[in-house]
C-alpha cells in the first residue's frame, strides 16, 4: 500500500499551492522511495527531472518536478507540548512541478487548458504512460527509437519520422560529447527504414573524412573526397552555370563593388558567350590574332606586358613555357622606328596587321589548340579575363593597379575551383553523398559548404513545388567552420554572403522541403538566426559559460531542471527539445554497432602504452 489513499500504488502526494503553471505538490511521507513496483515493474519515485500526473476532472494535467525540498509543517511546530519542539520531527516535503502537457482520451498532448486545482492528488506516471509522455510517436504513428530515457530504466525514446526529418535540426556540445554518434544514429536509421523509397537527396559536409567508411550511414553512398594539393579524387558535381555565377564569383574574388565587379561581370558573360558559338575555338584563334595585331603603334605597352603574356598563353593546353617565353623575348621594341616591335632575328618590324603573322611567327598562336581551351571552363575564363585586362590596360580604358589584384584572385579561386567541382547536369549520382573535406586547405574548407548548400538550395527549390514528396537534407558536421558569425580572417562581405545564403536556407528552406542539420561545438559562435530557427535540439554536455548562454536563448521552452543538468550531462546523454518532442526529455543515445560509428573513437592511451 502506498500513500494516505489505500490501494493505489503510484499516488504520491496532493497540490498544495498553484501559481499559474508552477504548481506545488506535499509529497506524503510513506512516498519516499527511489522506486516503486508497478505490476511487475519498476517505477523511479518522485525526484528531480521525473514527471508526475495530477488529475483535473476528466483530463490529467502531466507535469516535470523541477525542484525537491523540504519545509517546516507550521501546525505541527506549533502543536508541541511545550512549544519548543526540535523542527527536524516536523519536516514535510514538497516538490516543484512544472505542467506541460495533460492526457485526454488516453492521448497526450502538449499544451494544457486546465490547471489542477489545491488539493488534487498527484501520481508518479506508469511506464505506458512515461513511454507515451516522452514518445510522441505512441501517438502520431511512424518513428524509431533513439535511446532510452535517463532515469527511468527501459523505457523507450522514440521520436517520429516526420517532426524530425521535415525539420532543422541542430545538435550541440563540447568536443567529445557524442554529436556525432547521435547524427550518425539518427541518420543511419532513417536512411535503412527509408530504403532508397521516395525522392530525397542527403548530402553530408564531413570535415574530417568520420562519415566515409563503407558501413557508416548506409552501404550505397558515393563519397566525394576533392583534394586542394594534388587535384586528386572524385570532384563534386556543380551545375553547369556555376561558372558563370557573377555574384558569387565577384564574392570568392573579393570583386570591390565600382571597378573590379563590372569587369569581372564583363569577362564572364564574355565567355558565356563563345561558349555558344558554333566554333568557340575558332573564335579564340581570332581574338587573339586582334590582340597581336593592335599592338601595331603600342610597341612599349608589349614590353611592359611581356608577363602578361606569358600568363596568358600559357593557359591554353600543350603550350610549353620555355619556348613561350622564347618566343616572347625575340621580339623588341625598336626605338629608332618609333618604337615599333621588331623581331630580332629577322629584322621584321610591326607596321601593320599584316606584318603580325612573320613578326610573331615563333609564337605559334595559329596552331594552338584553343578548342581544348574552351572546352575547360576554369581555363576559359581565366584566359578570357587575362586577355580583356591586356586589351584594357593597353587601350588605358582601366588602371593596371586596379584590376591587376582582381585578375590575381580570380584566377587562384579559378584554379581552386578546377580541382574541386565538375560541371555537370545530372547532379549528385546518389541520394546520400558524403562530401569529405580532410584534404581540402582551409580557405576552401568555408567555401566548398556555401557552394553545395546554394547548389542544393537550388536544386530543390526548382523541384520543391512541383514533387511534393521531394526533400533535400543537407548535414553539416562541425558546423561552427562554416556558421560562425565572428571569424576574423575573412572580409565582412564575404561573411554576410555565406551566413545570408545559410539563414536564407533556414528561413525559407521548409517551403521548398530543404533542411539543415547542423552539429557544433561553440553554439555560441553560430549567428543567433540560425541557432534559433532550428526546430529540433539535441543537446549535449556543455560548459563554457557563452555557449549556455547562447542555447537558453534559442531554446526557451527547456525547463530549469534540464537547463541546470547541460554541463554534467555524460557521454551519449543528451536534452532533446523541440517539434519531435512533446516535452524537453533527456536520452541517453544507442550507441552504434562499431562498424556503423563514425571514425571520432576515443583512443586508450592506458592501453596503447601498457600502462595502468
Ligand atoms: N551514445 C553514446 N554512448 C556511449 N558512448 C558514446 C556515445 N556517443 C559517443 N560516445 C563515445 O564518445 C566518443 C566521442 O563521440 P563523438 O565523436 O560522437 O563526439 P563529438 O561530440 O562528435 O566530438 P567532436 O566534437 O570532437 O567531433 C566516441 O568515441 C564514443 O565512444
Ligand atoms: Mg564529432
Amino acid at each position: 500500500m502506498r500513500g494516505e489513499v489505500s490501494g493505489d500504488l503510484l499516488l504520491i502526494g496532493e497540490v498544495t499551492d498553484v501559481r499559474g503553471t508552477k504548481v506545488k505538490v506535499k509529497v506524503y511521507s510513506q512516498a519516499n522511495e527511489a522506486s516503486v513496483f508497478y505490476h511487475g515493474e519498476l517505477v523511479r519515485g518522485v525526484s528531480v527531472g521525473g514527471y508526475l500526473r495530477l488529475p483535473c476532472g476528466y483530463d490529467d494535467v502531466i507535469g516535470v518536478v523541477e525542484g525537491d525540498y523540504q519545509q517546516e509543517s507550521r501546525a505541527v511546530a506549533s502543536k508541541g507540548a511545550d512549544g519548543r519542539e526540535a523542527p527536524g520531527s516536523y519536516l514535510e516535503r514538497y516538490v516543484d512541478v512544472s505542467v506541460f502537457g495533460s492526457f485526454s482520451s488516453g492521448r497526450f498532448n502538449r499544451g494544457i487548458e486546465v490547471l489542477p486545482l489545491v488539493r488534487s492528488k498527484a501520481y508518479l506516471l506508469s511506464p505506458k504512460q512515461l513511454a507515451a509522455v516522452n514518445s510522441p510517436v505512441e501517438a502520431t504513428g511512424a518513428g524509431f527509437r533513439v535511446g532510452e530515457l535517463v532515469g527511468h530504466d527501459g523505457v523507450d525514446v522514440r521520436l517520429p519520422f516526420n517532426a524530425l526529418f521535415a525539420s532543422h535540426i541542430g545538435i550541440f556540445g563540447n568536443t567529445g560529447s557524442g554529436k556525432s554518434n547521435t547524427l550518425c544514429r539518427l541518420f543511419t536509421d532513417c536512411l535503412g527504414q527509408r530504403a532508397g523509397c521516395g525522392s530525397s537527396k542527403f548530402v553530408f559536409i564531413d570535415f574530417n573524412g568520420e562519415y566515409t567508411a563503407k558501413a557508416v550511414l548506409c552501404h550505397d553512398k558515393e563519397v566525394y573526397g576533392p583534394s586542394t594539393r594534388t587535384g586528386a579524387g572524385a570532384k563534386i558535381p556543380v551545375p553547369p552555370g556555376f561558372f558563370f555565377d557573377v555574384d558569387m564569383w565577384a564574392m570568392l574574388a573579393k570583386a570591390t563593388e565600382k571597378t573590379q565587379r563590372p569587369f569581372l561581370k564583363r569577362c564572364i558573360r564574355k565567355a558565356g558567350a563563345i561558349l555558344e558559338m558554333s566554333d568557340p575555338g575558332a573564335y579564340l584563334r581570332g581574338m587573339v590574332r586582334k590582340l597581336l595585331e593592335d599592338y601595331c603603334g603600342c610597341g612599349p605597352a608589349f614590353d611592359e606586358q611581356r608577363e602578361d603574356l606569358v600568363r596568358l598563353f600559357s593557359l591554353v593546353p600543350g603550350v610549353d613555357v620555355g619556348s613561350l617565353e622564347r618566343a616572347i623575348d625575340s621580339i623588341e621594341v625598336y626605338q629608332k622606328y618609333n618604337n615599333a616591335l621588331h623581331k630580332r632575328d629577322s629584322g621584321k618590324l610591326l607596321y601593320s596587321p599584316a606584318d603580325v603573322p612573320e613578326v610573331f611567327s615563333d609564337l605559334c598562336y595559329e596552331s594552338m589548340d584553343y578548342s581544348s581551351l574552351a572546352s575547360d571552363r576554369p581555363a576559359l575564363l581565366e584566359f578570357i579575363a587575362r586577355y580583356r585586362f591586356i586589351e584594357a590596360v593597353r587601350s588605358h580604358t582601366i588602371t593596371r593597379e586596379h584590376i591587376a589584384p582582381l585578375i590575381q584572385r580570380y584566377s587562384a579561386e579559378l584554379r581552386e575551383a578546377s580541382k574541386l567541382y565538375e560541371p555537370c547536369i545530372s547532379g549528385f549520382k546518389s541520394d546520400v553523398s558524403v562530401i569529405s573535406l580532410l584534404n581540402v586547405n582551409l580557405e576552401q574548407k568555408k567555401i566548398v559548404p556555401l557552394v553545395v548548400a546554394k547548389t542544393l538550395y537550388q536544386f530543390q527549390k526548382e523541384r520543391g513545388q512541383n514533387e511534393r514528396g521531394s526533400s533535400a537534407h543537407l548535414v553539416i558536421d562541425e558546423a561552427h567552420n562554416v556558421l560562425s558569425y565572428s571569424s576574423q580572417r575573412e572580409s565582412e562581405n564575404w561573411r554576410d554572403y555565406r551566413l545570408e545564403t545559410f539563414e536564407e536556407i533556414v528561413k525559407e528552406g521548409r517551403k521548398f522541403g530543404m533542411y539543415l542539420t547542423v552539429c557544433s561545438q561553440r553554439p555560441a559562435d553560430i549567428s543567433p538566426t540560425i541557432l534559433s530557427q532550428m526546430h529540433n535540439y539535441f543537446i549535449h554536455r556543455l560548459v563554457n559559460d557563452e555557449d549556455l548562454r547562447a542555447i537558453s536563448k534559442a531554446v526557451s521552452f527547456i525547463d530549469s531542471a534540464n537547463a541546470s543538468m547541460i554541463p554534467v550531462l555524460p557521454q551519449g546523454c543528451c536534452i532533446v527539445s523541440g517539434t519531435a518532442t512533446t516535452y524537453p526529455v533527456r536520452v541517453q543515445v544507442d550507441v552504434l554497432e562499431l562498424e556503423k560509428q563514425p571514425m571520432s573513437f576515443d583512443r586508450d592511451l592506458a592501453k596503447a602504452w601498457g600502462v595502468g
